[in-house]
């Protein structure tokens, strides 16, 4: 296996450096239940914290996991609202859990529509959790890979306005550079991507990141996935031949 980090498990698997997840079925797990979707969505951070751990104890180096997308707020009103009291808890619980792993929290998305308190919330997430140095835990929220290329867009242009930047130094930007306006600057792509639920669709995450990333689809509903879901993602990851492009080496 190739671009994989050098991290092999005790079952000899190699383990991706960079796990992206599309949490999905909550709403699902909890209406076959007969419960109110919030529950679903209670359960789904449980889950989500059980595999934050798994994946720092595995050596993953970056998960992010897709928690809202720009698109949720065409939800109900109830249901956004439980979503946000749900954010509120977690975040400070995922603080607790983060500096029991070494795991360094970063979120991704358009923070300005959140309420006060939350922005407030998730700048200090961040800098409590800035020392850590073990894995880093992505949390894309209000994201979307459109709205992150179009505000990466803006930030360019106002600085190339800026900086009197001329024709020709415009013409020079190349994928890299444009790749640190992205939320995501700095991070490596995703190796692997899972989306629990069974659905086959990217609903605009990762759009520009993903370019090369292999995916997994699991029927698996968000809330039921646990460490052994998560290894059976990984051991097909395993069996993949990734080419970027190139030619079959056999
Ligand atoms: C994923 O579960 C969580 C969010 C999108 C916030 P869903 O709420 O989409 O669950 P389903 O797809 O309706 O089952
Ligand atoms: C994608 O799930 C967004 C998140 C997981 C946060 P959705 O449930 O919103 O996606 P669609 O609507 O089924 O494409
Ligand atoms: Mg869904």
């Amino acid at each position: 296996m190739e671009n994989v980090n050098d991290i092999i498990d005790n079952e000899g698997r190699s383990i991706p450096d960079h796990i992206a997840i599309i949490l999905d079925g909550n709403g699902r797990w909890a209406q076959r239940r007969g419960l109110p979707r919030a529950m679903g969505h209670k359960q789904g951070c449980e889950t989500l914290e059980t595999i934050i751990g798994d994946c720092a104890k595995l050596g993953v180096k970056y998960l992010t996991v897709y928690g809202f997308s720009t698109e949720n707020w065409k939800r109900s009103e109830e249901e956004v609202g439980a979503l946000m009291k749900l954010f509120r808890f977690y975040m400070v619980k995922l603080v607790k859990v983060a500096n029991e792993h070494n795991v360094r929290l970063r979120m991704i998305g358009e923070k300005s529509r959140f309420a006060p308190d939350i922005q407030e919330g998730i700048t200090r997430l961040e800098n409590e959790t800035r020392d850590n140095t073990g894995m880093t835990f992505v949390f894309a929220v209000n994201y979307g890979s459109r709205d992150e290329i179009v505000r990466a867009i803006r930030k360019y242009t106002i600085e190339a306005l800026k900086s009197g930047k001329s024709e020709e130094e415009i013409e020079a930007l190349t994928e890299q550079e444009f790749a640190g306006y992205l939320d995501t600057a700095g991070m490596p792509d995703p190796d692997l991507v899972i989306r629990t639920s069974g659905e086959f669709r990217i609903s605009n995450y990762l759009l520009w990141q993903s370019a090369y990333t292999e995916y997994y689809i699991t029927p698996v509903l968000w809330p039921d996935f646990n460490k052994a879901e998560l290894l059976k993602a990984i051991d097909d990851f395993n069996g993949r031949e990734r080419r970027f492009g190139g030619r079959l080496k056999k």
